[in-house]
């Protein structure tokens, strides 16, 4: 049984529909890349799955239970923590007032204490007493993750993390991540940057207008140049 399980998913904004009969699933400890261009419909996916989107109809469970009736408190209440594209850290508060009221706030799972953030983290180590309005983006980003790990979820959902960020961050973000999935968690991760995303992930899916163009192991979308020529407009994965 998946941990999460979506099946025939529809998504509106409105009289917008924009997710079209969406079937994806994720496995316990597995990591997966959601793949697609701008507009595809990644964000929208996780919405679903947040609870956050306007309207959904659709199959949704997660740990085998039927969630799609599920308020968003609740679905986070079940251990479901997403880190949006925009970052959420409290800028007037500093790395380690941010991560307290992120441990703090948790509920439904038992939160981890902030030295063990710190030690995942180091760079956030050396900020503790920073302001989040004086972080770089990609400490933003470090600091944004590290809130939504402090809640020991059971399926992390990142959104485009690397947005933004300049390559030496992003090879920070990725040593952190990679530690992150070695970790007893689930994580459903959308990217651009599709070797960022396939380096960390054991499975993909693209999706194109908000339906489901492709899945399987990132071993064999790593043979298929024309799938991501097709779907995601970049050449060959190095
Ligand atoms: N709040 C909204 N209201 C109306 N339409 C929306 C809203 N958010 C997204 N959409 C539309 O839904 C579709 C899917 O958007 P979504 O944000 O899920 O794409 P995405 O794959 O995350 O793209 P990106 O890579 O640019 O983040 C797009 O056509 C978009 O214009
Ligand atoms: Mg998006």
């Amino acid at each position: 049984m998946s941990l999460l399980e979506l099946t025939d998913v529809n998504g509106y904004y409105g009289n917008s529909h924009v997710l079209f009969d969406l079937d994806l699933a994720v496995d316990r400890n597995e990591v997966i890349a959601l793949l697609g261009r701008n507009g595809a419909g990644k964000t929208t996916t996780l919405r679903t799955v947040t609870g956050t989107i306007p309207r959904r109809q659709g199959g949704l469970t997660f740990d085998g239970t039927d969630i799609s009736h599920d308020s968003v408190d609740e679905i986070s209440n079940r251990g479901i923590k997403l880190v949006p594209e925009e970052r959420r850290v409290f800028p007037t508060l500093t790395v380690h007032e941010n991560m307290q009221v992120a441990r703090d706030m948790t509920s439904g799972t038992e939160p981890r204490p902030v030295e063990e953030m710190y030690e995942i983290f180091p760079v956030l180590d050396e900020l503790r007493e920073n302001r989040g309005r004086n972080l770089s983006g990609g400490e933003q980003q470090m600091l944004s993750v590290a809130r939504a790990l402090i809640q020991s979820p059971d399926l992390l959902l990142l959104d485009e993390p690397t947005e933004g960020l300049a390559p030496v961050i992003v090879d920070d973000l990725y040593d952190v991540l990679s530690e992150v999935v070695e970790q007893d968690v689930t994580v459903l991760i959308t990217e651009q940057n599709v070797d960022f995303a396939l380096d960390l992930a054991e499975r993909a899916y693209i999706i194109d207008k908000g339906s489901n163009a492709w899945d399987g192991t990132v071993a064999e979308l790593e043979q298929r140049a024309d799938l991501l020529d097709e779907y995601l407009s970049v050449g060959a994965v190095e």
